[in-house]
């Protein structure tokens, strides 16, 4: 294997054959990606270092081919594709989803050592004179499952009588919003839903975490027995719309019993000495205009992913479409112990009165919650000057040349700031992606995440899916002696020396013995003092690294169908390409640790608006990666320009590329 600059890796069999592949492809996304060789794998196959996130793929068996758009693809006559309807309200035809696996299959199936899977395998309830039931809901989830059978299925375990032995890699599906009837609604469980799945998912959902499933629908994987687990949360109990739950904080409801059950097993995983990474449907976004979550679980994850910083390198979520990323922040916490880090100015949380929440997430709609973000991200600390958020350490020795009271005070500045931001790693934020969907609300969208896999090249994809959850009744004893906060008879251990602690003795020492509020659940231990900052926070085997987001230009697709009429098979048009990197020029992270994602957002928010005349940005697709002059001449020239550029191709990649200029100058400028 060859480590290139960027931390790419590629297949020793590639680097004979000169030509790039879909990883080292970064300076020409037009050109098409290469099939690797369909050599089969030795057993057991070794890790590659990359994941696939696929989400939203919402097949519709109604889709017609040259319908209206207007009419949910379904009825009249319109511009409906063969491959979908690009930047259109409509779901996908099992053309469009046929074509991807089918992709997936050539392309990626040998390059991936799992898959998250994040929900919405259904049609939408889009028409009137179509309505959805029970049975169509599941069988197209039992489509979209034959598609992985058909993709990562081992043709010779599949009739063997384990079916957690099927896959050549473990696949890791969640529920959408969508995968229920009425879509939102997710009753406590067990429920229809949940035996459904449970029969639909039996070669996913390993066979130790039938009960927890049952339950509500949530279970892990051990993708990398022993050392990486992938969560599948069930969203749905802390989704606002769901009118069947009430939220995180009552005992009796799901979403305490899901916050509970996810506590406990990041203890455990913390025990073994494991990471996780989250995934769920909808995502905690939380803006003025948009929330998405329940506040009382937005809380407790926020304070969840706090306490297991060590343990839980990020989250990723589907459902929104919109390609983005968001904070959850310490600060937001309304639960009255405070953290050392940031406690002086801790303001409480924002108050919410989310404006419209409905289902139609317009585009307009879209547009407010992105600027929100922009202001929020704007209002980040800013690094004193000649620092930025994304060098993380050594900046003494940066500044070596500095003599004297000026080093002194540039020092000063810079602890200051790493103060605000909860320490040296950024730990006062954690971390939620977004990957934008299948379905061509925009244009079709796959992503592949490249995490460090030094030091684990031994190390195997789970083969029968594995998983050993924590008994929660042990846990529960010894949780309910040690955990309940604030308790000032508590043993002190090294696990107590917490900042809670620390915060508690100071505010003793002032004399004020206030106690803290109850929080009246059991909260998670944080990691030890000794323990090293986790993978999401230092780069790290297990870190995320970079990742690739490939789109299928339907319309240059459907343009070259026409051309071709009398081709033969539609799909050899059909064809992913990368649409960007997060180590090209644009956004230069050097990987994705939270420190670089805080980078990113402070070099958005910090942009300064455009005046008309400056206001030519072009498109980071083609001409400027591909082009290193045009590049050169930017970087040399109007710095103005260069640094809008950051926002405004952050929105590009929003729309996944499908937004006129124009209409971005309108919205966003
Ligand atoms: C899609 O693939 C399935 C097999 O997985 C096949 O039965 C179906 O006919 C295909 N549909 C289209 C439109 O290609
Ligand atoms: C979208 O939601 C808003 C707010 O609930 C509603 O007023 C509007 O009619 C909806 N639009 C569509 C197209 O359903
Ligand atoms: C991967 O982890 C190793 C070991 O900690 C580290 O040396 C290396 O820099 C990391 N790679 C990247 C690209 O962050
Ligand atoms: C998609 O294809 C159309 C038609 O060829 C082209 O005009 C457009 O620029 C392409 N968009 C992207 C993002 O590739």
């Amino acid at each position: 294997m060859v480590r290139f600059t960027g931390g790419l890796l590629l297949f020793a069999a590639f680097t004979a054959a000169a030509p790039p592949d879909l990883f080292s492809n970064k300076h020409n996304p037009e050109q098409a990606v290469l099939k690797p060789p369909s050599k089969a794998q030795p057993k057991p196959r070794k890790l590659q270092g990359r994941f696939l996130h696929i989400t939203d793929l919402h097949p519709d068996p109604f889709y017609e081919s040259g319908s209206d758009p207007d009419e949910a693809c379904h009825h009249g006559k319109g511009q409906a594709g063969y491959f979908g309807a690009e930047v259109t309200e409509c779901d996908s035809p099992f053309t469009l989803v046929n074509a991807t696996f089918k992709w997936i299959e050539e392309n990626l199936k040998d390059q991936v050592d799992f898959v998250v899977w994040t929900g919405d395998s259904a049609r939408h309830d889009n028409d009137e004179k179509i309505p959805r039931s029970d049975k169509q809901v599941i069988k197209l989830n039992r489509y979209v499952v034959n598609k992985f059978v058909e993709v990562f299925g081992k043709p010779d375990n599949l009739d063997d009588p384990d079916p957690t032995n099927d896959f050549v890699v473990p696949i890791v599906p969640t529920f959408g919003n969508n995968d229920i009837l009425p879509h939102n609604i997710f009753t406590p469980g067990p429920n229809k839903w949940t035996r459904a799945y449970w029969s639909i998912w039996n070669k996913f959902v390993p066979e130790a975490q039938r009960h927890s499933f049952a339950r509500g629908g949530w279970f892990f994987t051990e993708v990398i027995p022993n050392k990486l687990a992938v969560f599948s949360l069930n969203t749905l109990y802390f989704f606002d719309s769901n009118s069947a739950v009430d939220g995180c904080d009552l005992e009796s409801e799901p979403g305490y019993e899901h916050m509970e059950w996810l506590r406990i097993q990041l203890q455990f995983l913390r025990q073994r000495g494991m990471k996780a990474i989250l995934t769920g449907h909808v995502p905690p976004a939380r803006t003025q205009s948009k929330q998405n979550w329940d506040e009382s679980c937005y809380q407790k994850y926020t304070l969840w992913m706090r306490q297991y910083r060590d343990v839980v390198i990020f989250s990723t979520f589907g459902h929104m479409n919109i390609d983005h990323f968001m904070f959850q922040d310490e600060k937001d916490l309304k639960y009255s112990f405070k953290f050392e880090s940031i406690n002086s100015d801790l303001t409480g949380p924002k108050t919410f009165e989310p404006e419209s929440n409905a289902e139609n997430f317009t585009i307009a709609a879209k547009a407010t919650y992105l600027n929100e973000l922009r202001n929020e991200w704007s209002e980040l600390p800013s690094p004193p000057h000649g620092y930025t958020y994304g060098q993380s350490v050594a900046h003494d020795e940066v500044e070596t040349e500095k003599k004297g009271k000026k080093k002194k005070d540039d020092e000063k500045e810079y602890r200051k700031f790493l103060k605000a931001i909860g320490g040296e790693w950024g730990e006062r934020y954690s971390l939620s992606l977004v990957s934008p969907s299948v379905v061509p609300n925009f244009f079709p969208t796959l992503r592949i995440v490249e995490y460090n896999i030094t030091g684990l090249e031994d190390h195997h994809p789970a083969v029968g899916v594995i998983g050993t959850p924590a008994k929660m009744a042990d846990f529960d004893v010894e949780d309910a002696l040690e955990d309940s906060f604030p308790e000032d008879e508590q043993p002190k251990s090294e696990d107590d020396s917490d900042e809670m602690h620390d915060m508690k003795k100071k505010k003793k020492k002032k004399g004020k013995k206030k106690k803290p509020k109850k929080p009246g659940f059991p909260v998670p231990k944080p990691p030890s003092k000794s323990s090293p900052p986790g993978p999401g926070y230092s780069p790290q085997p297990l870190s995320l690294i970079s990742y690739t987001q490939l789109y299928a230009n339907l319309t240059k697709i459907h343009e070259e169908l026409e051309k071709d009429k009398k081709g033969a098979d539609p799909n050899k048009h059909f064809d992913y390409h990368v649409e960007y990197t997060t180590n090209d020029d644009v956004y230069g992270m050097k990987d994705l640790t939270v420190r670089s994602w805080l980078d990113l957002a402070e070099r958005i928010g910090r942009d300064t608006l455009p005046s008309a005349e400056t206001n030519d940005v072009e498109d980071d697709l083609g001409v400027d990666q591909s082009n290193p002059v045009t590049l050169r001449r930017h970087k040399k020239g109007k710095s103005k320009t260069m640094k809008n550029h950051l926002w405004i191709t952050f929105i590009k990649r929003a729309f996944v590329h499908t937004k006129p200029d124009e209409d971005i100058e309108q919205d966003f400028g």
